[in-house]
């Protein structure tokens, strides 16, 4: 008898023994060792200290200050924003596991493409791409500009430069060729659709093709440069969907991660082709905007990864208004942040340009060592505007700024960087440091910015609020329970009949605690948290487990001892809660006691026999 789900089982626990945590976060999160741990910014809140814990000899990791924790898994799914499925596939990819084959997925329903088909159709619209560069007649263009413009063949690989063909249907034909569906390449802006015939025509046509990744290295868009000099625009990007948001993307990034780590600093450029360039030289911690300017949300991704960004400008004009915009968007982020210009050290009009001349690596490296520091940058320009100024008119500009600062977050920027702050306003009005710090309201716990481009500024659900109290507010005497039994399974044998009602799922707070708890208590063989966590299917229950598993140990110093002296305290404590209450238990009234465990034992069999939560060991 083979049971899909039983398959799918062994697959997630070959794919879990196979990965290893630190590596998997340590690609997007900058880990530091600290102990037998490693440490990190928490990508699940607006961390500014690293607070999240990665727990190598139990493949977990968990943050104290939002709660957010779990497995590989659980990471991989909230950080990427990947359903189960496709989480298990990156992962056995990446491990070189081969997954047994699928049950058929349901189709996407009515409201659109699934996330997954769009990942799939910009696949095929590479692989596509990549077969016409190599057409011995449709692919000669684009492999003439190609070898015109200097890009080395190791790059046409390591970006995946590909061409579209000249005309209104090749991916279409291709696309009803291979029986695919042509509603995903719509939804991901590679199909368009003629208004008055309905017709599906090419949007790339005769354009050199540039993918456009996510951070792991799956395409999400294209940008397209056009081959013949007539067509416009220069450049057609695809358009956003729900993989591809322009405001939250680096062209380069998968293939520039590594260097950014291993140099702690990431450098960005405003072109495509200069990006390329810079690896094809050696600089391979290059990556670039989407012709955009840069946002919040690209700050995060940054600061994540490394401790200095440099903001590489061609000229002047855009550096010093670019500038401007990122010591706003960098301003209360840790990261220093230099702008950096080529025109003062060369006549060329941008990196690709300057690094096709002899010793151009030189001067690029020199040009970005010469970086200055945006604050440094914005301070220069408040001096020069109060220039020859009495002190009335210094000190008015100067609070200005300050005031300015203050509403970007100057009161949680951490306080050595406070103090260079102080003093640069300082000597620029002339006016004493201590009156500048005085100036400068005491940090609350809430941060309040006035940038307004907070990515994901939405209000915390009611689920993330009980789990960021799981990690650090007072927990009621059943949670603690359920953080002892996630310490030491062997406890759970320790609950009579009449104890194993405290903990019924229905007696938590959530949903997400109420399946954690039917996971530990409802089942007769204990688990620990390993066996645990690829049983629970939200990843806030993974997340609920893993943050009182970390806590409770944390709190009773990882002591056998002191464990289950804490776990008979709130035992106490969960019977005393439960009658003030005024919820029945039923201990004295053994009629309905013995239907009450009749009762569990018939939910536990039930559950115990839904393989989809419960797999039986065997
Ligand atoms: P540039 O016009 O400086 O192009 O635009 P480039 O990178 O030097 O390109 P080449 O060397 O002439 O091929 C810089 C960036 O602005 C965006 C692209 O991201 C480009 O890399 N851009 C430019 C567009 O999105 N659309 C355009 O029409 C032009
Ligand atoms: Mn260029």
């Amino acid at each position: 008898m083979s049971n899909p789900l039983w398959q799918d089982d062994g697959d997630k626990q070959r794919v879990r023994d196979a990965s290893d945590i630190v590596r998997i976060i340590g690609e997007v999160v900058a880990l530091k060792p600290k102990g037998r741990e490693y440490a990190g910014l928490c990508p699940f809140h607006d961390d500014h200290n690293p607070s999240m814990a990665v727990v190598p000899h139990k493949q977990i990791f968990h943050c104290f200050v939002c709660g957010t924790g779990g497995d590989v898994f659980t990471f991989v799914r909230k950080f990427h924003k990947m359903e189960f499925r496709e989480a298990l596939e990156y992962l056995a990819q990446r491990a070189g596991i081969e997954l047994k084959p699928r049950r058929r997925e349901p189709e996407g329903g009515e409201e659109g493409v699934s996330r997954a088909k769009l990942f799939e159709a910009n696949a095929a619209a590479s692989e596509f791409f990549r077969a016409i560069y190599n057409h011995p007649e449709h692919g000669k263009a684009a492999r003439e500009l190609v070898q015109r413009r200097g890009i080395a063949p190791a790059m046409v690989e390591k970006f995946g430069i590909g061409a579209s063909p000249d005309r209104f249907d090749g991916l279409l034909l291709t696309i009803q060729k291979k029986q695919l569906d042509p509603r995903a390449f719509a939804d991901a802006g590679l199909l368009r659709t003629k208004l008055e015939s309905g017709h599906m025509y090419d949007t790339f046509r005769h354009r050199l093709m540039f993918p456009i990744t996510d951070m792991i290295g799956r395409v999400i868009a294209f940008g397209g440069r056009k081959m013949r000099e007539e067509d416009d625009p220069k450049y057609l990007n695809s358009p956003e969907s729900r993989v591809f948001y322009k405001s939250s993307t680096l062209f380069g990034l998968a293939q520039a991660t590594r260097a950014i780590q291993v140099e702690r600093t990431a450098v960005i450029t405003e072109g495509y082709t200069d990006t390329i360039a810079c690896h094809q030289a050696g600089l391979e911690n290059v990556v670039a905007t989407l012709g955009t300017a840069l946002t919040r949300e690209h700050a995060v991704i940054l600061r994540r990864l490394c401790d200095r960004v440099v903001l590489l400008f061609d000229g002047d004009d855009a550096g010093q208004r670019a500038a401007d915009r990122a010591a706003e968007i960098f301003f209360a982020e840790p990261l220093d942040v230099v702008v950096a210009t080529l025109n003062r050290f060369t006549d060329a009009k941008d990196p690709d340009e300057l690094l096709k001349r002899e010793g151009g690596i030189d001067i690029l490296r020199q040009a970005i060592g010469a970086g200055v520091d945006v604050l440094r940058y914005r301070f220069a320009r408040v001096a020069r505007s109060v220039e020859g100024g009495g002190i009335a008119v210094r000190s008015r500009a100067v609070e200005e700024e300050v005031a300015r600062l203050v509403e970007l977050g100057l009161s949680e920027v951490e306080p050595v960087r406070r103090r260079m702050i102080v003093r640069e306003l300082a000597r620029l009005a002339d006016i004493g440091e201590e009156t500048i710090a005085r100036s400068i309201p005491v940090a609350r716990g809430g941060r309040n910015r006035a940038s307004g481009s907070e990515p994901s500024s939405a209000a915390p659900t009611a689920t993330a609020t009980a789990i960021t109290r799981l990690a650090n507010g007072s927990l009621n005497a059943i949670e603690a329970l359920l953080g002892c039994a996630l310490c030491d399974s062997s406890l759970i044998a320790t609950l009579d009949a009449s104890s194993r009602l405290l903990v019924a799922p229905e007696r938590f707070e959530t949903a997400e605690l109420g399946e954690l708890a039917e996971g530990v208590f409802g089942n007769e063989e204990p688990r620990d948290l390993a066996a645990l966590l690829p049983l629970l299917k939200s990843t806030d229950a993974q997340s609920a487990a893993t943050i009182l598993q970390a806590r409770t140990e944390r709190e009773t110093g990882g002591d056998g001892e002191r464990l289950r002296r804490h776990w008979s305290e709130c035992l106490r404590r969960a019977k005393l809660e439960a009658e003030r209450t005024g919820t029945k238990l039923e201990g004295s009234d053994t009629e309905s006691l013995v239907a009450r465990i009749a009762a569990a034992a018939a939910r536990n069999q039930r559950l115990g026999s839904d393989l989809k939560i419960y797999p039986k060991a065997n």
